[in-house]
């Protein structure tokens, strides 16, 4: 019989994708637990309603009680739920705190709990290494780089993560680790950097850039992300942790300059703001473990066509992208789970 995935932020960015492609190309059935902070979007997996296959439970990762029934059908859990904007964690700390580390502690706590727990996988980001050099470019993260995160986000990222670790080393849950690089797709929210820039130039607004642009970022498609979760959920060795990267190292002006390009504008559009408090200049992975042990490989991510496919969505799903700058996307769930839907 098909396994059950308890996947947890299943309603934001890169969770809607992953339960979408669990959907399509495999056989377990998902449960998607979600808060629904302003990150979460049902409208998302608007299409997946009715779908025998999957199912929503409406629940905060830091309140154990509302999702025990859901936990209990589970074999096995994919925990992607977090605070995940930057900018947001320098401005105000605390929530990336207690979602990021109390409620993956409370998530942990009730797996290790029921009978004969699967595999945990943690989500987890390149960001917890910290920040690279701009020189030399052969310098990369590996999964024996001490972790040395910098933002109050990465911070807290780094706490699941040793969490998850622990969880391992100390109880004998199998637990497994994924530190994977930027990632763009489909259903991004708008604050993160390419739906921003793509929704301003297609509007005709400036894109705000952070300092000279010179920071670097390793660029991944959200389905190459996925598959590799798969591939640590099916194969991945319990307590260990595997970076995921697609070796496309892109400055922050560079990819702004092929916004610009795609979107038709020049670069009178760009509008330079102060950088970034603490901004991390380089992450660049060496995901040499996952290819060589799981033999995954990134398929979707080739630069230019993967990112021009990306901006051809935002151009295409003008709906989805008004409903969540107007906040319309909020009602989605009252409208088709509230009472008397
Ligand atoms: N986006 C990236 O480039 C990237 C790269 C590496 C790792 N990650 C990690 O992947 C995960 C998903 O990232 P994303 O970009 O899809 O984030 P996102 O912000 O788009 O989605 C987060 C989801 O988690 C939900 N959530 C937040 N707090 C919750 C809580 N307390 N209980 C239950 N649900 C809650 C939100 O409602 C939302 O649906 C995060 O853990 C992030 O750290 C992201």
């Amino acid at each position: 019989m098909p396994q059950t995935i308890l996947i947890t932020g299943g309603a934001g960015f890169i969770g809607s994708n992953l339960i979408r492609y669990i959907l399509e190309e495999r056989d377990e059935r998902v449960i998607n637990l979600d808060a629904l902070t302003y990150a979460g979007n049902l409208e998302s997996l608007a299409d997946l309603r009715g779908n025998p296959r999957y199912e929503f439970v409406h629940a905060d990762i830091c309140e154990p009680d509302k999702y025990a029934e859901a936990l209990g059908r589970a074999d096995c859990v994919l925990h992607l739920a977090a605070e995940s904007h930057v900018d947001r964690s320098i401005h105000d700390p605390s929530a990336f705190l207690h979602t990021n580390i109390v409620g993956t502690q409370l998530l942990l706590d009730a797996w290790r709990r029921k009978e004969n727990p699967g595999r945990f996988v943690y989500v987890s980001t390149d960001e917890v290494y910290g920040t690279l050099p701009l020189e030399p470019t052969s310098l990369k993260f590996t999964e024996q780089t001490p972790l040395s995160p910098n933002s109050p986000y990465a911070v807290s990222k780094t706490g699941g993560d040793m969490l998850a670790r622990a969880y391992h080393h100390t109880y004998g849950l199998d637990t497994v680790i994924t530190r994977c690089s930027n990632n763009f797709g489909p259903y991004q929210f708008p604050e993160k950097v390419i739906p921003l820039f793509v929704n301003n130039l297609i509007e005709g607004k400036p894109v705000p850039l952070y300092g000279e642009g010179k920071n670097v970022r390793d660029w991944l498609h959200v389905l190459d992300h996925c598959e590799a979760i798969c591939a640590v959920l099916d194969k991945g060795g319990t307590g260990e942790a595997y970076n995921i990267g697609g070796d496309n190292e892109r400055s922050n002006l560079e990819l702004t300059r092929m916004l610009l390009d795609l979107c038709g504008r020049d670069e009178s559009f760009i509008k330079r703001v102060p950088d970034r408090l603490g901004h991390d200049l380089r992450y660049a992975i060496d995901a040499s473990k996952i290819r060589d042990e799981l033999g995954w490989r990134p398929t979707r991510s080739a630069w230019p066509d993967a990112l021009e496919a990306t901006v051809e969505w935002y151009k295409q799903n003008r709906t989805w992208c008004d409903h969540v700058r107007s906040g319309e996307y909020r009602r989605f769930y009252e409208q088709n789970y509230g009472p008397g839907a």
